[in-house]
């Protein structure tokens, strides 16, 4: 039995980065507890095989070609899901971008000194700090200022913004990636308070070591996935379902008291 409180049935979800790793999932998982999608992102062929996906479900989907970091395509993109919905319930904010490069370059290296996402030793350029900072911090906030307006009216919606274990914690290598998850932890709690009066939600997840193509480099067979399951406290990876199951969570109705969390689905690294 499916309890009431947990089933999206009716709802309509925005899912940015849907096409590939973790949006994917969060989108058919949602498609699977009731929702109909919007499924942005940047790339049309693997936005419409998870939209094909969707409609297998039998739900509805709505592919909306949307580079987050450009407000004139975000505005499109609710524009067009009202258009072909007429309401939105839920934006995921799961678009994300990680550079892994030193601040400068790191003289007498060894080879503990990087982090493993694939770390090469010379300096992020300051355009590559900006497009971390722009797809992880100003794609969200373009995203909230685009949808809060119709969700403010309705004083109804739900915001899951997804973060990192690297919000909570520091790694080598991927400064510009842990700073703009853990501004968007802040973003999360500061905006989850000016929208408590209008009864919208906001709340944050924060993943580590699912396999996908963004962490790939540390879960390759043979040592670098060793070194990375000796990390994880529970010693192995993660289920990418059940990131989706917790986005369903806190879509529904059984989470509408929670807002302005961070919840980590970490394998118990931040413990
Ligand atoms: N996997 C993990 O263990 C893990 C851990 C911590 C946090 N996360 C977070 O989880 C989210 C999903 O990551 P993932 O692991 O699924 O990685 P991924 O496979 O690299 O997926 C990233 C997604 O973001 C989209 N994207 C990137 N830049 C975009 C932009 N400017 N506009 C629109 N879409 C954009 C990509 O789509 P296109 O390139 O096709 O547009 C892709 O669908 C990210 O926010 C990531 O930081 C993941």
């Amino acid at each position: 039995m499916v309890l009431r409180e947990f089933s999206l049935d009716g709802k309509v979800v925005i899912v940015t980065g849907a096409g590939r790793g973790l949006g994917r999932v969060i989108a058919l998982t949602m498609a699977e507890a009731g929702a109909d999608i919007v499924c942005a992102g940047r790339t049309p062929a693997s936005l419409e095989a998870i939209a094909r996906e969707v409609q297998e479900l039998g739900r509805t989907a709505q592919v909306v070609l949307t580079d987050v970091t450009r407000a004139d395509q975000v505005e499109a993109m609710v524009q067009t899901a009202l258009d072909t919905f007429g309401q939105i319930d839920v934006l995921v904010n799961n678009a994300g971008l990680l550079i892994a490069k030193p601040i400068v370059p790191l003289p007498d290296l060894n080879s503990g000194r990087l982090s493993r996402f694939g770390s090469v030793n010379e300096a992020i350029t300051e355009e590559e700090w900006r497009s971390v900072v722009d797809t992880n911090l100003l794609g969200p906030f373009l995203c909230c200022q685009a949808v809060g307006p119709h969700m403010l009216e309705r004083r109804s919606g739900k915001v899951v913004n997804v973060i990192s274990v690297a919000a909570g914690k520091g790694y080598p290598s991927i400064v510009s990636y842990g700073a703009t998850k853990a501004a968007l932890a802040n973003f999360t709690r500061s905006l989850a308070l000016e929208w408590a009066p209008y009864n919208i939600n906001i709340n944050a997840i924060g993943p580590a070591n699912f396999p996908t193509r963004m962490n790939a480099p540390i879960h390759q067979e043979g040592r670098a996935l060793e070194q990375t399951l000796s990390r994880i406290p529970l010693g192995r990876l993660g289920d990418l379902r059940h990131v989706g199951l917790l986005a369903v969570y806190l879509a529904c109705e059984a989470s509408s008291y929670m807002t302005g969390q961070s919840m980590y689905l970490d394998g118990g690294v931040l413990a």
